[in-house]
């Protein structure tokens, strides 16, 4: 695992933005795994910089997003896919047919998280996952629990993801209390992984990984430790118990 303390959460996107940069440089049509959150706003923020100056090119790119609320499409503004919308896609030039975020409002959706991780396999994997994290050590909506789903799976929240969530809903009645996420086994699958992590209400979750001596399902983040190639970029505060 590889350790980048950042000053501030500009540097991280900035950091962050960069090695993914290098990475579509390298490979045109590169598969990105991509998440929601107020973390990798920033990140996405200097990928459409880039884009827009004329630095990358998005048109090969195919992306896989980690989760979706059940319930909710495209056309509601809470909807992950709306998030992406908004924070990324209308403003690159990645063609539609190459974005990938989980259907919310699949009709066999046992069936529909069964293709979602055959999808991504016939796309040869995914080669680099962004990844926020929850404040209970959640990744993806990979919730703590005595086990954890290996392939995309539809997932109950915990009521501390509902409360920390409702910030971006009118209220907290309104959060689904379903979602539709990737698996552990999914994520682990990415050739590298990008976790960041900012402010100081992450500190204790990413104490939880840096100081982590046993994996467990209660801190689902902690499973990143079993991957050879993870990059963590947190900001002085997010690192402030792990000093
Ligand atoms: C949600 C998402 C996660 C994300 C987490 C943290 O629960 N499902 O993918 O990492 O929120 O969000 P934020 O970046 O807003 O703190």
């Amino acid at each position: 695992m590889k350790l980048i303390v950042e000053k501030n959460y500009e540097n991280i996107s900035r950091t962050a933005a960069n090695i993914i940069a290098d990475k579509v440089l390298a490979k045109p049509g590169i598969v990105l795994g991509l998440a929601t959150g107020s973390t990798p706003i920033g990140t996405y923020k200097e990928l459409i910089k880039m884009y827009k100056e004329g630095i990358l090119d998005f048109s090969e790119v195919r992306s896989f997003n980690l989760d979706e609320y059940v319930g909710l499409d495209e056309n509601n503004p809470y909807s992950y896919r709306y998030f992406m919308n908004e924070n990324l896609f209308d403003h690159i030039n990645i063609k539609k047919e190459n974005i990938h975020v989980p259907d919310g409002k699949a009709e066999n959706m046992d069936e529909y998280c069964k293709d979602y991780d055959r999808l991504i396999e016939k796309a040869g994997g995914i080669d680099v996952q962004i990844l926020g994290i929850g404040e209970n050590g959640h990744i993806a909506f990979i919730e703590p629990d005595t086990s954890l789903p290996i392939g995309t799976s539809v997932v109950e929240l915990t009521e501390d993801t509902i409360v920390v969530n409702s910030r971006f809903f009118n209220s907290v009645d309104e959060v689904p209390r379903t979602a539709v996420s990737m698996g552990i086994g999914s994520i682990l699958k990415a050739k590298s992984i990008l976790l960041l992590a900012n402010g100081r209400r992450k500190a204790d979750a990413i104490n939880s990984i840096l100081e982590c001596e046993r994996i467990s399902t209660e801190i689902p983040a902690s499973f990143l430790l079993l991957h050879p190639d993870v990059t963590i970029i947190v900001d002085e505060e997010a690192y402030s118990k792990s000093k």
